[in-house]
């Protein structure tokens, strides 16, 4: 089977979805890979290195031609459409917002694997992009904050004297909490941390950090993820935030509730209340934001209620792909884990009796199996249909 793997188009995209180290793993399942000149040119893999590694180079992938498509951005309906029926595709397809690609997905006949939506079981963490992206991107968030503070992270002691450390505070303890708090003690700084699920407190202190505990519910999901909270109990979140908020040089936010809108969890009025100089993070930028204000890409500067300056409120944007070579590394490494799991002989028969392949698979056949994503198509399809009728009204 033909397994193409394409340079990615959309701007801001710098990461791939092979490597030379996984396109032999590919090659070693009997698959014919072709990669697109220049693919791996931002994560630091010539043309050369793939050639030696097994592939084939083509110019320019012909879509249409390939048997199995891996990529890292959500396709664009158009490239969904020109795949041939029964085609597979692995990468990431953010199918809550990427609702047209889904449906040409789905009535192109595509077998479409999203990278999403891969289970979170033992069994399948090598396949987790979400987790090595989110590494990446916690990593990255603390090192933005770093070079932005006016200050040191770690405490130094000098014979000019003494530089107390940094403090610290990360809103959101999953998978990219978590990596910045490492990260933000590995620099020297003193760090504590909140999430709304409780088993995350052990984890915060595993890390070197400290809990900060809320007065409130807690607010924990099935499969370990958040609820979110409603609006009276966000409310009285933030109210108990704003004195930690208060008190930090730096605060980085990665809070989210799968398939939602993040939660706000600081307000404009909390910024204002920092110190001038200080740095806030906002991880959570793209989808909706975490901070009042916070726009994905940009930096904001929001002077401080006491008049002394201005605090700086960063929107990441593309987080893992400024780190496009490790972040590479790692998510082509999940992409031909999964393809691995589905492949033999040469072949890519996906087995729907296995949990991981079954949770993975956005549509298949015509049909959407993720749930979520057919009731949101479904109803999508009802508000056009209506926007269609009261249209037709006015014509006479
Ligand atoms: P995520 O990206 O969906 O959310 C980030 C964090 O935001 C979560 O910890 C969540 O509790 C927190 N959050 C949501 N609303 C909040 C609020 N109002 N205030 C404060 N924090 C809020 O999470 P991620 O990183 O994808 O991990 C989610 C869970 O999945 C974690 O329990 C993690 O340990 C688990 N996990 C399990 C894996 C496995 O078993 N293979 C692999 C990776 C993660």
């Amino acid at each position: 089977m033909k397994l193409g793997i394409a340079r990615e188009r959309r701007e801001g995209e710098r990461r791939v979805a092979a490597t030379p180290e996984t396109v032999k793993q590919l090659a070693g399942l009997g698959l014919e890979v072709l990669v697109e000149s220049r693919a791996g040119v931002f994560a630091g893999h010539g043309d050369d290195d793939y050639r030696q590694a097994g592939a084939q180079i083509v110019q320019d992938l012909d879509i249409g031609d390939l048997d199995v498509y891996a990529h890292v951005h959500p396709l664009e309906p158009p490239t969904a459409a020109a795949l041939r029926r029964g085609a597979v595709t692995v990468g990431l397809a953010s199918p809550s917002s990427e609702l047209a690609t889904v449906r040409a997905l789905s009535e192109g006949g595509i077998t479409s694997f999203a990278l999403e939506l891969v289970p979170r079981i033992s069994r399948a963490q090598s396949m987790d992009a979400l987790s090595s992206q989110a590494l990446v991107a916690g990593y990255r968030c603390v090192l933005e904050a770093a070079i932005r503070l006016p200050r040191f992270f770690p405490l130094f002691m000098t014979a000019a004297g003494t530089v107390p450390p940094a403090r610290v505070l990360v809103l959101g303890v999953g998978v990219a909490g978590l990596q910045a708090i490492g990260t933000a003690k590995r620099l020297g700084a003193r760090v504590s941390a909140n999430d709304i699920r409780p088993s995350s407190a052990e984890e915060v202190t595993s890390m070197g950090g400290t809990f900060i505990k809320l007065d409130l519910e807690t607010a924990e999901a099935s499969g370990g993820y958040a609820r979110e909270l409603s609006a009276d109990r966000g409310a009285l979140q933030r109210q108990l935030l704003a004195p930690h908020v208060a008190e930090a040089d730096v605060l980085i936010t990665t809070a989210a509730i799968p398939g939602r809108r993040a939660p706000l969890l600081v307000t404009r009025e909390m910024v204002q209340g920092m110190r001038a100089g200080s740095v806030v993070v906002d991880l959570a930028a793209e989808s909706g934001g975490n901070v009042e204000g916070s726009l994905p890409g940009r930096d904001v500067h929001i002077p401080t209620a006491d008049g002394r300056g201005a605090v700086t409120l960063v929107g990441l944007k593309d987080a893992p792909s400024a780190m496009p070579a490790d972040a590479s590394r790692l998510y082509a490494k999940n992409v031909a884990n999964l393809l691995a799991l589905m492949t033999c002989d040469g072949t890519v028969a996906p087995d729907f009796d296995d949990d991981v392949v079954a949770g993975a698979c956005l549509t298949h056949d015509g049909v959407v199996r993720h749930a979520q994503t057919a009731e949101a198509l479904a109803a999508l399809g009802q508000e056009d249909e209506a926007e269609k009728a009261s249209e037709n009204e006015g014509v006479v």
